[in-house]
């Protein structure tokens, strides 16, 4: 009984391991299993956010991802631009975001993040933005550094 009990965790944890490179997180206590990503296109300009963090009410790091791309020339001359910034902030001050309304708060977030990281693209080494983020909407309170 005991080692069937033992593989059973085995099996637990290692499906635990392949799933956290997929940006998910099995969840062992009951709260939210999968990290929010969300994303944006603007013109010549895509970006993926992440929410980053440990469970529980720490901070939410929230890393941004932009590409520049160019589709009108594989191959050769085309060249892919990409800039990977992470902001610090903490939304669980936020009663809105702890109301089940991460996902709103993380879109509106990405939407005031990403015309100046896309901006940024145009610049030598393509640089993070640096500046106080606020979607001045479901959590205004809150900032992003
Ligand atoms: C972007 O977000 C939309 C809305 O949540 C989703 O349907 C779509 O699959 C996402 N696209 C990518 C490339 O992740
Ligand atoms: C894409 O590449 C072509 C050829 O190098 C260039 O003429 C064009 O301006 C580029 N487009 C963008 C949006 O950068
Ligand atoms: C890329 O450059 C090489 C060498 O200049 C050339 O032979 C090849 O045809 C080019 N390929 C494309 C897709 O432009």
């Amino acid at each position: 009984m005991k080692i069937v009990f033992f593989l059973v965790l085995l099996c637990i944890a290692t499906y635990c391991q392949a799933s956290d490179g997929q940006e998910e997180r099995v969840n062992w206590r009951g709260k939210r299993a999968t990290k929010i990503k969300v994303n944006l296109s603007l013109t010549n300009c895509k970006c993926n956010g992440y929410e980053r963090g440990t469970q529980g009410g720490g901070p939410r790091p929230f890393r941004v991802v932009c590409k520049k791309g160019n589709k009108t020339n594989k191959g050769n001359g085309s060249k892919k631009i990409t800039n990977d910034c992470t902001y610090t902030g903490n939304p669980h001050k936020c009663s809105d975001y702890n109301n089940k309304n991460q996902k709103k708060f993380y879109n509106e977030l990405i939407a005031v993040i990403a015309p100046k990281q896309c901006g940024n693209l145009n610049l030598a080494g393509a640089p993070c933005p640096t500046g106080t983020f606020n979607t001045k909407k479901t959590c205004k309170d809150i900032d992003y550094n």
